[in-house]
């Protein structure tokens, strides 16, 4: 399990969250909720080393790993899909995926290339060609292909579905499930497409102002007074 116990943390001396207590629980898929700038990143910053910790713990699977650098986090089997979808862009998708992967032996890195390949075509399709020329859409989806290259027990997806159209959105949370179903990995889905996310969620929590005003049940979030007025503007 991964969980987050009375968590203050921001930039420097900056504040973002208050004591936020969150926890995802394996095999599952949690989804964060929450207006522009309520510090939905920045809780994934804060587990995956990129943010500074003023008090509080993070732990996964029973070690706490509060502070610790982003590349001891990801050999943890934590594996990040930033918000901008982090690819290099001059590179070719297969390249990508073994940039991705280079701290795996050869005949590893080659499986998971391949389980990437089976699970998004369309990158095995396109497996020479730059980065640069892919769909917004499936550039998140080489995104979260390069984090799965990683062997992750747990991905962080932050805001994969924001600006793709509606068919991409549909096709990205697809594999989303797929995560949890077919690899039985442990998901964390900050999203600002509310609605879609909270459909495929086990687990929901609404952040606003750096604070956990929610955690539970997806369905009943969304009969949750604040929730209905941040996003279908009832008051
Ligand atoms: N790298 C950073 N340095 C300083 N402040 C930041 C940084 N990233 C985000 N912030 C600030 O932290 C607050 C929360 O941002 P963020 O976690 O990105 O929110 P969200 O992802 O929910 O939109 C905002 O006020 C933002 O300006
Ligand atoms: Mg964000």
């Amino acid at each position: 399990m991964l969980r987050t116990h009375v968590l203050n943390s921001g930039y420097g001396k900056l504040r973002v969250l208050f004591n936020v207590e969150f926890s995802a629980e394996p095999g599952r898929i949690a989804v964060v909720v929450g207006p522009n700038g309520a510090g939905k990143t920045t809780l994934l910053n804060s587990i995956t080393g990129l943010a500074t910790i003023h008090s509080g713990k993070v732990f996964y699977g029973g070690i706490d790993i509060t502070g610790l650098p982003p590349h001891r986090v990801a050999r943890l089997g934590i594996s990040y899909v930033p918000q901008m979808g982090n690819v290099f862009a001059d590179l070719t998708v297969e390249e990508n995926l073994r940039v991705a992967g280079y701290l795996l032996p050869e005949s590893k890195l080659r499986d998971r290339v391949e389980l990437v390949y089976s699970m998004f075509p369309v990158l095995k399709e396109f497996r020479h060609r730059r980065a640069g020329t892919l769909s917004g859409g499936e550039r998140r989806m080489l995104a979260i292909g390069m984090a799965l290259v990683k062997e992750p027990t747990t991905m962080l997806l932050d805001e994969v579905t924001t600006d793709l159209a509606p068919i991409y959105v549909k096709k990205v949370l697809e594999k989303v499930i797929e995560l949890r179903d077919s690899l039985k990995l442990t998901v964390v889905l900050v999203e600002q497409h509310a609605l879609r996310a909270l459909q495929i969620a086990d687990k929901a929590y609404l952040l606003v102002s750096g604070t956990v005003r929610y955690e539970g049940d997806p369905q009943e979030l969304l009969r949750h007074p604040e929730f209905s007025k941040l996003y279908l503007g009832i008051s």
